[in-house]
């Protein structure tokens, strides 16, 4: 996700907020941008492309002259990678600019109102909504204005804001991304997060949820929403550089988890409208969905598995045929596809090369195809037909959490659009749909609260040399998912396996002790995978089962039982797999396997 800066106190800024990006790198961006206040005028320069494209262009800061202003990688929500798209983003008479990380919700009501105001825009971005609202209620008090434009932004910000006849001040607020204050010696910033400021303090305070900080050479001041200052405790990190990247976390991969109840709800929130989901970026009307006779869903490794679980929910929810397809497969095996299929191509990082080539092969032969990406401008997002975003943020460890589990609530939520505009379902049913959804984030933040009682079970599997995963149904995607995370961050060889098909032969390999992971989260099966289970120990298996609370008759089947919130029976993979995650992430901490960059693999894979 993006990453904002800002600096003022004795020193030149730009080189400060320069160096305060280049911590932020990690984060993941596509271009960047710094404003600096130079004495006059608010001067801007940005650059798409690696930070050091506008280090060179600013000869390291040295062009921009000044000793406050605010700084920004950008990582593409809201219109692809661009100089226009850039942050900074001014006002119109460039007396203010400002830095964004987060996703405002109601940017499009918001930017058509200021329209009609003549308001004149440059960029595709939310961003520059909120530089023109500034603009819009400023009437000589900064935080007077920013109270304004929060009681008016739906959605996430923390931003950065430098006023011209205020120079000698830098502004920030925030509501759910992250904000940091530093408090140095010779001067004082903000930052997304702890890295940028490290190298000038260790001295830090923690922005909460709608309150501002204002911050001169000296001090820092601190206001609420309604514009009360208000008294702050600092905090002294002691996190070293590299610890601080991941946030505090061990590993990206745990941060990344711990970061799936946002980036379900960014996936969610901005699709979902007075209780109707409204995908615009979908761009097809009522009589298109209802023509379609066929859904190809075509993915890679975890992207796939997403597929087989929404195959299950598109033909039971919206009664549409789908076929999911390895990516690898489906580009050789000469397809039927026409124009009244739609073909969705599931990719986290939109370059991966069978799942590119696959949507090649189904634009020539005219299907409709549609991407659900993770990377703003990627190659997949650009050449689908159209591409739904998850926003999930950059996803740095190669074995994928928060982007799987984002793709999976953008697949319910076409699926209940789908049957809802082929009347499969009332208006009612849709509600109820969307409450599930809606209460998705809380519970998968209540599972990851679990993560010592899972940590204590999986220290015991540490040298298990052969894992099954087994289910029925939805289950048996879930089961495919929690056995990749196993084989690819701790080495042990696994096997998904369909619960109703292990005594046609695989069932030999169960031995005394053998870990076997049941999933049973589909009521209208419990009774056949519990059978499956006793079988299973009857041949000397330990089984651990994943249900749903209240399914009590699986403590009597089950070895180990971990239970997961009541949900609607279509969304149950979205809070099954965290257990199977953690389980996964401290196997492999405890074998001492590199987590993050496992061996053999890549976070793309961009060749065939
Ligand atoms: C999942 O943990 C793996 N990193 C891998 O299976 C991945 O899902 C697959 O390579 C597809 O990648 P994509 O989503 O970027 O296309």
């Amino acid at each position: 996700m993006c990453g904002i800066v800002g600096y003022i106190g004795e020193s030149q800024a730009a080189p400060i907020l320069l160096d305060g990006l280049s911590k932020l790198e990690y984060r993941g961006y596509d271009s960047a941008g710094i404003a600096v206040y130079d004495g006059e005028n608010i001067r801007v320069q940005k650059a798409v492309g690696r930070l050091k494209v506008l280090s060179e262009l600013t000869h390291d800061g040295a062009t921009m002259p000044g000793i406050s202003g605010i700084g920004h990688t950008r990582w593409a929500t809201h219109g692809a990678p661009s100089n226009d798209n850039a942050h900074p983003h001014y006002n119109q008479t460039e007396t203010i600019a400002v830095v964004h990380n987060g996703i405002i919700e109601n940017y499009l009501k918001l930017r058509k109102r200021l329209e009609q105001k003549e308001y004149q825009f440059l960029s595709e971005t939310d961003t520059e909504v909120v530089a023109h609202l500034l603009d819009y209620y400023y009437k000589g008090d900064p935080v007077e204005t920013i109270t304004k434009i929060m009681h008016r932004v739906e959605g996430s910000y923390a931003l950065g804001i430098i006023f011209k006849d205020h120079p000698g001040k830098v502004y920030a607020v925030r509501k759910d991304s992250p904000l940091i204050v530093g408090h140095g010696k010779d001067g004082n910033l903000i930052a997304s997060d702890v890295p940028a400021v490290l190298k000038y303090t260790r001295e830090v305070y923690f922005i909460q949820n709608e309150e501002i900080a204002v911050l001169t050479k000296e001090n820092i001041g601190f206001y609420n929403v309604d514009g009360e200052e208000i008294q702050k405790e600092s905090t002294t990190i002691d996190w070293d550089i590299n610890a601080a990247e991941k946030g505090g976390y061990e590993h990206f991969m745990l941060k990344e988890m711990y970061e799936q109840p946002r980036t379900v709800r960014d996936t969610l929130n901005p699709r979902i409208k007075d209780n109707k989901i409204v995908i615009e970026e979908l761009g097809m009307s009522d009589e298109e969905i209802q023509a379609i006779r066929k859904i190809h869903i075509v993915a890679c490794g975890s992207a796939y598995h997403t597929g087989v679980t929404a195959k299950y929910i598109f033909e039971g929810m919206a009664r549409i045929p789908v076929e999911v397809d390895l990516a690898s497969e489906f580009r050789y095996r000469n397809p039927i596809l026409g124009e009244e299929e739609l073909v969705i191509i599931i990719s986290q990082s939109g370059e991966t090369a069978d799942s590119l080539a696959a949507l090649r092969e189904a634009k020539a032969k005219g299907a409709k195809t549609l991407g659900i990406v993770n990377v703003v401008g990627s190659s997949i997002a650009r050449e689908a037909d159209k591409v739904m975003y998850t926003w999930a943020g950059p996803e740095i460890a190669v074995a994928t959490t928060k982007a799987y589990s984002a793709q999976l609530v953008a697949e319910y939520l076409l699926a209940v659009k789908f049957a809802q505009v082929r009347g499969k379902i009332t208006e009612e049913e849709v509600g109820g749909f969307l409450k599930d959804l809606q209460k998705l984030p809380e519970q998968i933040e209540m599972l990851l609260g679990n993560q010592e009682k899972i940590q204590h079970f999986a220290n015991r599997y540490i040298a298990a040399k052969d894992v099954f995963f087994v289910g029925r149904g939805i289950d048996y995607a879930i089961s495919m998912e929690g056995s990749l995370k196993l084989k690819e961050i701790s080495y042990i060889h696994s096997e998904a396996y369909a619960a109703g098909e292990l005594k046609h032969g695989t069932i030999s390999l169960i031995e005394e002790g053998t870990l076997v992971a049941a999933v049973v989260t589909q009521e209208e099966l419990y009774k056949k995978t519990i059978s499956n289970i006793v079988e299973l120990r009857s041949r000397g298996a330990f089984v651990l089962a994943v249900t749903n609370a209240g399914n009590q008759e699986i403590e009597k089947a089950a070895d180990y039982v971990l239970y997961i919130p009541q949900t609607n029976k279509y969304f149950t993979n979205s809070l099954a797999i965290i257990p199977l995650q953690l389980f996964s992430y401290y196997v492999s901490v405890g074998k001492g396997c590199d987590v993050d960059k496992p061996r053999n693999l890549a976070k793309s894979v961009t060749v065939e």
